[in-house]
């Protein structure tokens, strides 16, 4: 049931109100894990010495000098036209953690990952489901701004990929949810167009953390008819997050007995 606080959020979106129980019934109903997993491939980067290096550099930091080190890092080219590094943004106890692809300019300037149009309606959207954007965490693949927003090189996200790593062991969130298309594609590491990624359960790397995509902001901005299945998307995080906290919670009670 939609109540009458999401009804306004779903109005800021511009998703009109009515939705069919079947639509979001169907998209809730995750396939086997093993069977997606399947589908997609190895998604462990193709590995440099200078990438094995920030590896065992970041596997130990705390939260804090993790931020530090990603503020002075110099191993891609980035560094060389950012005005700041993009740590991220959040609860570092969140739930969900929401992946983008690399800062923008606005990004760039105010050293925070969705902050411009496409923030504002991520916003939106997780209002929609009862979150704040303080209650999520929010990060990108790349901490640096790609000059002109041309998308990441694969030797700029193999070299900044172990952050996302840390980041992800520190926050141990019950569910990511990558947006966009790079995110999703690098995360995953396959070419499948969006619409038929979105709406199944897959896992980060071999973690166990659920893993979910979507569509990026920006691109709901240009193709709002889309919005209501980015709505249907949040609508299954809400969910996934539920069922894993149902399972955290049923595994603590069983130890404890
Ligand atoms: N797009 C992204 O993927 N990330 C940002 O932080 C901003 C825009």
């Amino acid at each position: 049931m939609v109540s009458q606080n999401q009804l306004t959020y779903l109005k800021a979106m511009g998703i009109d109100a009515w939705q069919t129980r079947s639509s979001v019934e169907a998209i809730i109903t995750v396939e086997s894990e093993v069977e997606l997993q399947s589908a997609v491939q190895s998604i462990v980067p193709a590995s440099s010495n200078a990438t094995e290096a920030i590896k065992d550099d970041v596997a130990t930091l705390d939260w804090q000098t993790l931020q530090q080190r990603i503020a002075n890092c110099r191993a891609c080219g980035l560094h060389t036209s950012r005005i700041q590094t993009v740590f991220g943004v959040g609860n570092p106890q969140a739930d969900l953690l929401i992946i983008g692809e690399a800062p923008g300019a606005n990004e760039d300037k105010q050293g925070e990952p969705f902050v411009g149009r496409a923030g504002q309606l991520l916003n939106s959207m997780l209002a929609a489901i009862g979150l704040q954007r303080e209650d999520v965490f929010i990060a990108n693949i790349l901490k640096c701004r790609p000059p002109q927003n041309r998308d990441p090189k694969p030797e700029e996200t193999t070299k900044c990929t172990p952050y996302l790593d840390r980041q992800v062991a520190l926050l141990q969130p019950k569910l990511i949810m990558a947006v966009g298309r790079i995110a999703s594609h690098y995360l995953l590491q396959c070419s499948t167009p969006m619409g038929r990624l979105r709406g199944q359960r897959y896992q980060f790397r071999d973690t166990g953390i659920p893993l979910i995509v979507s569509y990026h902001p920006a691109y709901l901005l240009r193709s709002p008819q889309e919005k209501r299945k980015a709505y249907e998307d949040l609508i299954l995080a809400k969910n996934l997050i539920a069922e894993v906290t149902e399972a955290g919670l049923t595994i603590n009670a069983k130890a404890s007995q």
